[in-house]
Protein backbone atom coordinates (compact mmCIF):
# COMPACT_ATOMS: atom_id res chain seq x y z
CA UNK A 1 0.00 0.00 0.00
CA UNK A 2 2.62 2.47 1.13
CA UNK A 3 3.98 1.61 -2.69
CA UNK A 4 1.26 2.10 -4.31
CA UNK A 5 0.69 5.72 -2.26
CA UNK A 6 3.89 6.77 -2.55
CA UNK A 7 3.70 5.87 -6.76
CA UNK A 8 0.75 8.03 -6.50
CA UNK A 9 3.07 10.94 -5.61
CA UNK A 10 5.37 10.28 -8.26
CA UNK A 11 8.13 8.59 -5.72
CA UNK A 12 9.78 5.35 -6.89
CA UNK A 13 10.25 2.51 -4.45
CA UNK A 14 11.53 -1.22 -4.66
CA UNK A 15 9.60 -3.64 -2.33
CA UNK A 16 11.46 -6.63 -0.64
CA UNK A 17 9.36 -9.33 -0.02
CA UNK A 18 10.75 -12.29 1.59
CA UNK A 19 8.07 -14.59 0.52
CA UNK A 20 6.63 -16.01 -2.86
CA UNK A 21 4.28 -14.02 -4.79
CA UNK A 22 1.84 -17.32 -4.70
CA UNK A 23 2.18 -17.48 -0.31
CA UNK A 24 1.23 -13.98 0.32
CA UNK A 25 -1.27 -14.15 -2.29
CA UNK A 26 -3.02 -17.17 -0.40
CA UNK A 27 -2.17 -16.68 3.01
CA UNK A 28 -5.35 -16.46 4.95
CA UNK A 29 -5.33 -13.26 7.52
CA UNK A 30 -7.57 -10.46 8.41
CA UNK A 31 -11.14 -9.87 6.95
CA UNK A 32 -12.35 -6.43 8.01
CA UNK A 33 -11.93 -3.17 6.57
CA UNK A 34 -12.59 -0.01 8.10
CA UNK A 35 -14.84 2.75 6.36
CA UNK A 36 -11.87 4.73 5.88
CA UNK A 37 -9.63 1.99 4.85
CA UNK A 38 -12.36 1.45 2.04
CA UNK A 39 -12.42 5.22 1.21
CA UNK A 40 -8.96 5.51 0.89
CA UNK A 41 -8.53 2.41 -1.64
CA UNK A 42 -11.27 3.50 -3.49
CA UNK A 43 -9.44 7.30 -4.04
CA UNK A 44 -6.32 5.63 -4.79
CA UNK A 45 -7.30 3.71 -7.41
CA UNK A 46 -7.29 0.59 -5.86
CA UNK A 47 -11.03 -0.36 -5.17
CA UNK A 48 -12.52 -1.65 -8.36
CA UNK A 49 -12.79 -5.52 -7.35
CA UNK A 50 -13.74 -4.72 -3.34
CA UNK A 51 -16.28 -2.58 -5.02
CA UNK A 52 -17.59 -5.77 -6.77
CA UNK A 53 -16.63 -8.37 -4.22
CA UNK A 54 -16.41 -7.53 -1.07
CA UNK A 55 -19.88 -7.43 1.39
CA UNK A 56 -20.87 -4.47 3.08
CA UNK A 57 -21.38 -5.20 6.39
CA UNK A 58 -24.10 -2.21 7.92
CA UNK A 59 -23.76 -3.87 11.77
CA UNK A 60 -22.73 -6.78 13.85
CA UNK A 61 -23.97 -8.82 16.72
CA UNK A 62 -23.00 -9.30 20.10
CA UNK A 63 -23.64 -12.68 21.69
CA UNK A 64 -24.16 -13.61 25.47
CA UNK A 65 -26.26 -15.45 27.69
CA UNK A 66 -27.73 -17.37 24.85
CA UNK A 67 -29.18 -14.33 23.39
CA UNK A 68 -27.67 -12.07 20.26
CA UNK A 69 -28.25 -8.00 20.50
CA UNK A 70 -27.80 -6.11 17.41
CA UNK A 71 -24.87 -3.20 16.93
CA UNK A 72 -26.53 -0.94 14.07
CA UNK A 73 -23.28 0.74 12.54
CA UNK A 74 -24.49 2.84 10.11
CA UNK A 75 -27.66 4.22 11.98
CA UNK A 76 -25.29 4.96 14.86
CA UNK A 77 -22.49 6.14 12.68
CA UNK A 78 -23.87 6.80 9.30
CA UNK A 79 -20.78 4.19 7.99
CA UNK A 80 -20.15 0.19 7.55
CA UNK A 81 -17.80 -2.22 7.62
CA UNK A 82 -16.47 -4.07 4.89
CA UNK A 83 -15.52 -7.95 4.67
CA UNK A 84 -13.05 -8.55 1.96
CA UNK A 85 -9.88 -10.40 2.83
CA UNK A 86 -6.67 -9.31 3.55
CA UNK A 87 -4.86 -11.59 1.13
CA UNK A 88 -7.29 -9.87 -1.82
CA UNK A 89 -6.13 -6.69 -0.51
CA UNK A 90 -2.45 -7.47 -1.33
CA UNK A 91 -3.55 -9.62 -4.72
CA UNK A 92 -5.31 -5.62 -5.74
CA UNK A 93 -1.74 -4.18 -4.81
CA UNK A 94 0.74 -6.28 -6.12
CA UNK A 95 -1.20 -5.93 -9.54
CA UNK A 96 -2.00 -2.30 -8.92
CA UNK A 97 2.17 -1.98 -8.82
CA UNK A 98 3.18 -4.31 -11.78
CA UNK A 99 0.41 -2.56 -14.09
CA UNK A 100 2.15 0.55 -13.16
CA UNK A 101 5.57 -0.79 -13.70
CA UNK A 102 6.05 -0.91 -10.23
CA UNK A 103 9.33 -3.64 -8.38
CA UNK A 104 8.72 -5.87 -6.00
CA UNK A 105 11.29 -8.40 -5.13
CA UNK A 106 9.83 -11.68 -4.56
CA UNK A 107 11.51 -14.50 -2.10
CA UNK A 108 14.52 -12.11 -1.23
CA UNK A 109 16.61 -13.37 1.98
CA UNK A 110 19.25 -11.78 3.94
CA UNK A 111 17.80 -8.31 4.41
CA UNK A 112 20.05 -6.23 6.34
CA UNK A 113 19.00 -2.26 6.52
CA UNK A 114 21.94 -0.32 7.18
CA UNK A 115 23.15 3.15 7.50
CA UNK A 116 19.89 4.37 8.26
CA UNK A 117 21.85 6.73 10.93
CA UNK A 118 23.65 8.50 7.64
CA UNK A 119 22.65 10.31 4.90
CA UNK A 120 22.88 7.42 3.12
CA UNK A 121 20.68 4.22 4.33
CA UNK A 122 21.38 0.86 2.13
CA UNK A 123 19.58 -2.30 2.07
CA UNK A 124 21.85 -5.71 1.82
CA UNK A 125 20.15 -8.29 0.67
CA UNK A 126 20.38 -12.04 -0.92
CA UNK A 127 18.56 -12.92 -4.20
CA UNK A 128 18.79 -16.29 -6.33
CA UNK A 129 22.26 -16.60 -4.35
CA UNK A 130 23.59 -13.31 -5.36
CA UNK A 131 24.21 -10.03 -2.93
CA UNK A 132 22.62 -6.74 -3.50
CA UNK A 133 22.98 -3.58 -2.24
CA UNK A 134 20.13 -1.05 -2.51
CA UNK A 135 20.79 2.50 -1.75
CA UNK A 136 17.96 4.57 -1.21
CA UNK A 137 17.15 7.69 0.53
CA UNK A 138 14.52 6.34 3.28
CA UNK A 139 13.68 2.32 4.69
CA UNK A 140 9.77 1.44 5.17
CA UNK A 141 9.99 -1.42 7.84
CA UNK A 142 7.00 -3.19 6.95
CA UNK A 143 8.04 -6.67 7.78
CA UNK A 144 5.90 -7.61 10.63
CA UNK A 145 6.39 -8.13 14.52
CA UNK A 146 9.08 -10.80 13.41
CA UNK A 147 10.96 -9.01 10.64
CA UNK A 148 14.47 -7.69 11.02
CA UNK A 149 13.63 -3.49 10.36
CA UNK A 150 12.85 -3.49 14.24
CA UNK A 151 15.74 -5.29 15.79
CA UNK A 152 18.06 -3.59 13.98
CA UNK A 153 17.24 -0.65 15.70
CA UNK A 154 20.17 -0.13 18.32
CA UNK A 155 19.19 -0.97 21.66
CA UNK A 156 17.51 1.20 23.87
CA UNK A 157 16.28 3.89 21.18
CA UNK A 158 13.01 2.15 21.46
CA UNK A 159 10.76 1.85 23.93
CA UNK A 160 8.61 -1.26 24.40
CA UNK A 161 4.65 -1.30 25.58
CA UNK A 162 3.03 -4.89 25.97
CA UNK A 163 0.23 -7.21 27.39
CA UNK A 164 -0.03 -10.65 26.66
CA UNK A 165 -3.11 -12.64 27.28
CA UNK A 166 -3.79 -15.94 29.07
CA UNK A 167 -5.46 -17.14 25.64
CA UNK A 168 -5.21 -17.59 21.99
CA UNK A 169 -7.93 -18.13 19.15
CA UNK A 170 -8.37 -20.96 17.27
CA UNK A 171 -9.58 -20.41 13.95
CA UNK A 172 -10.72 -22.27 11.07
CA UNK A 173 -12.41 -21.85 7.59
CA UNK A 174 -14.96 -23.65 6.64
CA UNK A 175 -16.85 -24.81 3.52
CA UNK A 176 -20.75 -23.55 4.59
CA UNK A 177 -22.67 -20.60 3.76
CA UNK A 178 -22.64 -18.02 6.22
CA UNK A 179 -25.70 -18.41 8.53
CA UNK A 180 -25.77 -15.00 9.28
CA UNK A 181 -25.28 -11.71 7.19
CA UNK A 182 -23.40 -10.29 10.13
CA UNK A 183 -20.70 -10.67 12.40
CA UNK A 184 -21.16 -12.52 16.11
CA UNK A 185 -18.97 -12.05 18.82
CA UNK A 186 -20.07 -14.44 21.75
CA UNK A 187 -19.75 -14.11 25.13
CA UNK A 188 -19.66 -17.63 26.46
CA UNK A 189 -19.01 -18.77 30.38
CA UNK A 190 -16.34 -21.17 29.00
CA UNK A 191 -14.68 -19.13 26.56
CA UNK A 192 -15.30 -16.57 23.13
CA UNK A 193 -16.38 -17.67 19.94
CA UNK A 194 -16.28 -15.68 17.19
CA UNK A 195 -18.52 -15.97 13.87
CA UNK A 196 -17.29 -14.51 10.48
CA UNK A 197 -16.91 -15.03 6.71
CA UNK A 198 -15.31 -14.44 3.78
CA UNK A 199 -17.76 -15.05 0.57
CA UNK A 200 -21.34 -16.45 0.33
CA UNK A 201 -19.77 -19.52 0.52
CA UNK A 202 -17.10 -19.79 2.81
CA UNK A 203 -17.65 -19.02 6.72
CA UNK A 204 -14.55 -18.00 9.47
CA UNK A 205 -15.09 -19.07 12.90
CA UNK A 206 -12.86 -18.81 15.94
CA UNK A 207 -12.60 -20.09 19.48
CA UNK A 208 -11.05 -18.91 22.56
CA UNK A 209 -8.47 -21.35 23.46
CA UNK A 210 -5.07 -22.40 25.45
CA UNK A 211 -1.91 -19.38 24.45
CA UNK A 212 0.02 -22.68 23.60
CA UNK A 213 -2.93 -24.98 21.99
CA UNK A 214 -1.89 -27.69 20.42
CA UNK A 215 -4.00 -27.90 16.61
CA UNK A 216 -3.25 -31.22 16.57
CA UNK A 217 -5.65 -31.87 19.61
CA UNK A 218 -8.34 -30.60 17.54
CA UNK A 219 -9.76 -32.94 15.14
CA UNK A 220 -12.57 -31.27 12.97
CA UNK A 221 -15.31 -32.89 15.01
CA UNK A 222 -14.22 -31.63 18.14
CA UNK A 223 -14.20 -28.08 17.15
CA UNK A 224 -17.69 -28.11 15.82
CA UNK A 225 -18.92 -29.19 18.72
CA UNK A 226 -17.19 -26.53 20.90
CA UNK A 227 -18.37 -24.22 18.31
CA UNK A 228 -21.69 -25.27 18.23
CA UNK A 229 -22.03 -25.25 22.20
CA UNK A 230 -21.01 -21.99 22.19
CA UNK A 231 -22.90 -20.17 19.42
CA UNK A 232 -25.95 -21.55 19.65
CA UNK A 233 -28.60 -19.22 20.77
CA UNK A 234 -32.15 -19.66 22.67
CA UNK A 235 -33.54 -18.93 19.49
CA UNK A 236 -32.14 -22.03 17.41
CA UNK A 237 -29.12 -19.38 15.48
CA UNK A 238 -26.50 -21.47 15.13
CA UNK A 239 -23.49 -21.19 12.30
CA UNK A 240 -23.92 -23.48 9.34
CA UNK A 241 -21.47 -26.48 9.72
CA UNK A 242 -19.20 -27.54 6.99
CA UNK A 243 -16.00 -28.82 5.74
CA UNK A 244 -12.97 -27.65 7.19
CA UNK A 245 -10.63 -26.01 4.70
CA UNK A 246 -7.86 -24.30 6.98
CA UNK A 247 -7.21 -24.00 10.91
CA UNK A 248 -4.98 -22.51 13.03
CA UNK A 249 -4.17 -21.10 16.12
CA UNK A 250 -3.50 -16.92 16.08
CA UNK A 251 -1.73 -15.41 19.21
CA UNK A 252 -3.33 -12.30 21.59
CA UNK A 253 -0.72 -9.48 22.33
CA UNK A 254 -1.46 -6.22 22.76
CA UNK A 255 2.20 -4.46 21.84
CA UNK A 256 3.91 -0.86 20.72
CA UNK A 257 7.39 0.84 20.49
CA UNK A 258 7.71 4.20 20.36
CA UNK A 259 9.36 6.05 18.36
CA UNK A 260 8.29 4.62 15.02
CA UNK A 261 10.85 5.71 13.87
CA UNK A 262 15.11 5.73 13.57
CA UNK A 263 17.14 7.85 11.70
CA UNK A 264 15.81 7.44 8.01
CA UNK A 265 14.10 3.75 8.88
CA UNK A 266 10.53 4.57 9.45
CA UNK A 267 8.46 1.39 11.12
CA UNK A 268 4.91 0.99 9.89
CA UNK A 269 2.08 -1.72 10.29
CA UNK A 270 3.36 -4.95 12.68
CA UNK A 271 6.57 -4.34 12.63
CA UNK A 272 5.91 -1.53 15.29
CA UNK A 273 1.95 -2.52 16.84
CA UNK A 274 0.41 -5.39 17.67
CA UNK A 275 -3.23 -5.64 18.39
CA UNK A 276 -5.32 -8.07 19.63
CA UNK A 277 -7.86 -9.73 16.63
CA UNK A 278 -10.89 -8.80 18.59
CA UNK A 279 -11.15 -5.60 17.30
CA UNK A 280 -10.32 -6.42 13.64
CA UNK A 281 -7.69 -3.62 13.63
CA UNK A 282 -4.37 -5.22 12.41
CA UNK A 283 -4.68 -4.31 8.58
CA UNK A 284 -6.13 -0.92 8.73
CA UNK A 285 -3.39 0.42 11.19
CA UNK A 286 -1.21 -1.05 8.99
CA UNK A 287 -2.87 0.78 5.83
CA UNK A 288 -2.73 3.95 8.20
CA UNK A 289 0.55 4.01 8.93
CA UNK A 290 1.30 4.25 5.22
CA UNK A 291 -0.85 6.82 4.38
CA UNK A 292 1.19 9.30 7.00
CA UNK A 293 4.25 7.78 5.95
CA UNK A 294 3.47 8.49 1.84
CA UNK A 295 2.40 11.96 3.06
CA UNK A 296 5.69 12.62 4.79
CA UNK A 297 8.05 11.40 2.51
CA UNK A 298 6.14 12.86 -0.72
CA UNK A 299 5.80 16.51 1.16
CA UNK A 300 9.98 15.92 1.70
CA UNK A 301 10.44 15.31 -2.15
CA UNK A 302 8.16 17.66 -3.32
CA UNK A 303 8.72 20.72 -0.80
CA UNK A 304 11.91 19.69 0.85
CA UNK A 305 9.94 20.13 4.03
CA UNK A 306 10.91 17.70 6.73
CA UNK A 307 8.33 18.44 9.31
CA UNK A 308 5.77 15.68 8.42
CA UNK A 309 8.54 13.07 8.59
CA UNK A 310 9.50 14.12 11.82
CA UNK A 311 5.98 14.10 13.29
CA UNK A 312 5.30 10.49 11.45
CA UNK A 313 5.86 8.67 15.05
CA UNK A 314 3.58 11.21 17.05
CA UNK A 315 0.91 11.49 14.26
CA UNK A 316 0.49 7.57 13.89
CA UNK A 317 0.99 7.04 17.87
CA UNK A 318 -1.87 9.34 18.71
CA UNK A 319 -4.45 7.23 16.85
CA UNK A 320 -2.68 3.88 17.47
CA UNK A 321 -2.91 4.04 21.57
CA UNK A 322 -6.76 4.78 20.54
CA UNK A 323 -6.70 2.06 18.48
CA UNK A 324 -5.18 -0.49 21.25
CA UNK A 325 -7.68 0.79 24.22
CA UNK A 326 -10.32 -0.29 21.83
CA UNK A 327 -8.89 -3.48 21.01
CA UNK A 328 -8.02 -4.22 25.03
CA UNK A 329 -11.18 -3.19 25.99
CA UNK A 330 -13.21 -5.36 23.13
CA UNK A 331 -10.82 -8.36 24.39
CA UNK A 332 -11.54 -7.97 28.38
CA UNK A 333 -15.08 -7.39 26.81
CA UNK A 334 -15.80 -10.54 25.61
CA UNK A 335 -13.44 -13.60 26.88
CA UNK A 336 -12.90 -15.63 29.68
CA UNK A 337 -10.04 -14.64 31.73
CA UNK A 338 -9.65 -17.80 34.14
CA UNK A 339 -8.37 -15.13 36.95
CA UNK A 340 -11.82 -13.57 37.15
CA UNK A 341 -14.09 -14.23 40.12
CA UNK A 342 -17.56 -14.40 40.36
CA UNK A 343 -17.66 -10.97 41.02
CA UNK A 344 -15.68 -10.18 37.72
CA UNK A 345 -18.19 -12.64 35.81
CA UNK A 346 -21.23 -10.63 36.93
CA UNK A 347 -19.49 -7.54 36.18
CA UNK A 348 -18.49 -8.66 32.52
CA UNK A 349 -22.46 -9.29 32.19
CA UNK A 350 -23.49 -6.06 33.04
CA UNK A 351 -20.58 -4.34 30.81
CA UNK A 352 -22.32 -6.31 28.13
CA UNK A 353 -25.75 -5.86 29.10
CA UNK A 354 -24.93 -1.61 28.97
CA UNK A 355 -23.41 -2.01 25.77
CA UNK A 356 -25.95 -3.73 23.80
CA UNK A 357 -28.67 -1.33 25.55
CA UNK A 358 -27.45 2.00 26.06
CA UNK A 359 -27.01 4.25 22.55
CA UNK A 360 -24.23 6.40 23.95
CA UNK A 361 -22.35 2.97 25.03
CA UNK A 362 -23.74 1.46 21.42
CA UNK A 363 -22.27 4.33 19.84
CA UNK A 364 -18.88 4.21 21.75
CA UNK A 365 -18.56 1.01 20.28
CA UNK A 366 -19.40 1.44 16.77
CA UNK A 367 -17.47 4.24 15.93
CA UNK A 368 -14.21 2.96 16.78
CA UNK A 369 -15.23 -0.63 15.18
CA UNK A 370 -16.16 1.37 12.04
CA UNK A 371 -13.08 3.44 12.72
CA UNK A 372 -12.11 6.57 13.76
CA UNK A 373 -11.14 8.97 11.51
CA UNK A 374 -7.44 8.47 9.70
CA UNK A 375 -6.82 12.20 10.48
CA UNK A 376 -7.31 12.93 14.35
C1 LIG B 1 -12.09 -12.44 10.48
O1 LIG B 1 -13.07 -12.52 9.72
O2 LIG B 1 -11.06 -13.09 10.29
C2 LIG B 1 -12.18 -11.59 11.69
C3 LIG B 1 -13.30 -10.80 11.87
C4 LIG B 1 -13.40 -10.00 12.99
C5 LIG B 1 -12.38 -10.00 13.92
C6 LIG B 1 -11.25 -10.77 13.72
C7 LIG B 1 -11.14 -11.57 12.60
O3 LIG B 1 -12.49 -9.22 15.03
Amino acid sequence: MLAHLLHLEGVESIVLEARSREYVEGRVRAGVLEHGTVDLMRQAGVGERLEREALRHDGIELSFGGRRRRIDLRELTGKSITVYAQHEVIKDLIAARFSAGGIILFEVEDVAPRGFESESPRLHFKRGGELHELVCDFVAGCDGSHGVCRPSIPAGALTHYERTYPFAWLGILAEAPPSSGELIYTHHEDGFALFSMRSPQITRLYLQCEPDEDIELWPDEKIWEELLRRMTTVDGWAPNVGRVLQKGVTPMRSFVVEPMQHGALFLAGDAAHIVPPTGAKGMNLAIADSLVLSRGIASFYRSGRRDLLEAYSQTCLRRLWRVQRFSWWMTALLHRFDSDNAFDRRRQLAELDYVTSSRAAMTTLAENYVGLPLEL
